[in-house]
C-alpha cells in the first residue's frame, strides 16, 4: 500500500498529527510561514516559501517503506552508492523512518556512524529492533524534535534526506538544525520526488521542484553542488556547506 499515491481518503487516513512539545530554537523572521485553509490533500495548512507543507506519514505505513519494489522505483543500493562516503563519514538520516537507508550506509562506514533521527518513537523501535536482529552496531537512533535534529554542531560529514523535508513542519528552524550540525565541507543529499514530472504517480504535496528545493536550501547559505538525474522518480541534488 502506497500512502503517498493518489488514492482518495488514503493518505489522510494515515497522516498523524504529531504532539511534540517545541525544543527551545531560534524563531524565525515574522512572516516565515503563512497559514491557510488546507489547499491540497495531505496539506496541514501552513505554508513555507510558497509551498504548502506536507502532514507527515504515520508509522502505521512503515511497512511501504519496505516495500519489495521500491528498489526499482527509488534504486536505493545505487543512491548509496552515489553518496561517495568514506569508511569514516558520520552521517545522519534525517527522517530516517524504518531506516530503509540507514543500514545501506551503515555497511560502508566500519569506523564511520549512522545517525537516524526521526521524530517518531515507533520508527526509531523499528530500527533499534534491526540493529539486535541484524547485529549493527554502528547506527544510533535519535529522537528529533519538530523543529530541531538534536544533533550536535559540526559533527556530521553528510546528511541524508530521502522523502521526507517536504514533511517537516518547520523547515526553516529544520535547516538551521542541520547547517549547524554539518562540519564545514558537509553535504545534504536531498531526494524528493519530481514535482516537474505529472508522470510520477505520487501526490502533489509529496513532490517538490527543483527550483524549490535549491531556494529552501540556499537560506542558511548552502550551495548547490549538483543533482543526479538517474532515478526513476526522484531528483537527488547535492549541497554543500562553505
Ligand atoms: C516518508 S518517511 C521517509 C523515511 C525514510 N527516509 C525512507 O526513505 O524510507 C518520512 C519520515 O520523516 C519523519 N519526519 C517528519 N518530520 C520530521 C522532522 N522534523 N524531523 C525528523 N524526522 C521527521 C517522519 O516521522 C517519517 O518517518
Amino acid at each position: 500500500m502506497n500512502p503517498h499515491r493518489i488514492l482518495p481518503g488514503l493518505l489522510l487516513a494515515l497522516s498523524l498529527s504529531i504532539p511534540i512539545a517545541e525544543a527551545q530554537v531560534p524563531t524565525p523572521p515574522d512572516g516565515t510561514y503563512e497559514y491557510a485553509p488546507q489547499r491540497s490533500t495531505g496539506g496541514i495548512g501552513r505554508f513555507y516559501m510558497g509551498r504548502e507543507i506536507s502532514g507527515v506519514m504515520g508509522h502505521q505505513a512503515a511497512d511501504w517503506l519496505e516495500r519489495p519494489q521500491r528498489t526499482h522505483e527509488e534504486m536505493p543500493d545505487e543512491v548509496v552508492a552515489n553518496l561517495n562516503l568514506k569508511p569514516t563519514d558520520v552521517v545522519a538520516d534525517i527522517g530516517a523512518g524504518s531506516g530503509y537507508f540507514s543500514f545501506r550506509m551503515a555497511k560502508l562506514l566500519p569506523q564511520g556512524r549512522v545517525l537516524a533521527v526521526d521524530i517518531q518513537p515507533e520508527m526509531l523501535t523499528l530500527i533499534e529492533n534491526r540493529k539486535r536482529s541484524d547485529g549493527v552496531n554502528n547506527v544510533d537512533t535519535i529522537l528529533g524534535d519538530i523543529s530541531d535534529t538534536r544533533l550536535p554542531a559540526n559533527s556530521v560529514d553528510l546528511i541524508l534526506l530521502v522523502d521526507a523535508y517536504h514533511e517537516f513542519s518547520h523547515p526553516w528552524e529544520m535547516m538551521q538544525s542541520m547547517v549547524s550540525a554539518m562540519k564545514s565541507g558537509g553535504r545534504i543529499v536531498l531526494l524528493e520526488y519530481r514535482a516537474e514530472d505529472r508522470t510520477v504517480p505520487i501526490r502533489p504535496l509529496h513532490k517538490m521542484t527543483q527550483d524549490q528545493v535549491k531556494k529552501e536550501m540556499g537560506v542558511f547559505g548552502l550551495q548547490f553542488v549538483e543533482t543526479l538525474d538517474f532515478l526513476p522518480w526522484q531528483h537527488m541534488m547535492v549541497f554543500s556547506k562553505p
